[in-house]
């Protein structure tokens, strides 16, 4: 595999973790406790993962939400 394959692999692991991680919290309240982070750079990287991971989830939420494949149960 190729460094460029392995860095988008990894990246998309990355995200879909994050994307379940946002998941878990919407549906139980669950979340990283990121105080335990005592360095300011690294909890403030994992704050911006996570939200990242908030807005993958809002958006397939969205996707399908308005898709014809889905329905509200
Ligand atoms: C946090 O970690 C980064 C990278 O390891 C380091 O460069 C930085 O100095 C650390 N900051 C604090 C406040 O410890």
């Amino acid at each position: 595999m190729t460094i460029l394959g392995k860095t988008i692999h990894v990246s998309i692991d990355l995200i879909l973790v994050s994307t379940c991680l946002a998941g878990l919290r919407r549906n139980t309240g669950l979340t990283p406790k990121l105080q335990t982070i005592e360095n300011i750079t690294i909890r403030d990287y994992m704050t911006r993962y996570l939200n990242l991971g908030e807005s993958v989830y809002d958006y397939s939420v969205a996707t399908c939400g308005s898709s014809s494949y889905f329905v509200r149960k």
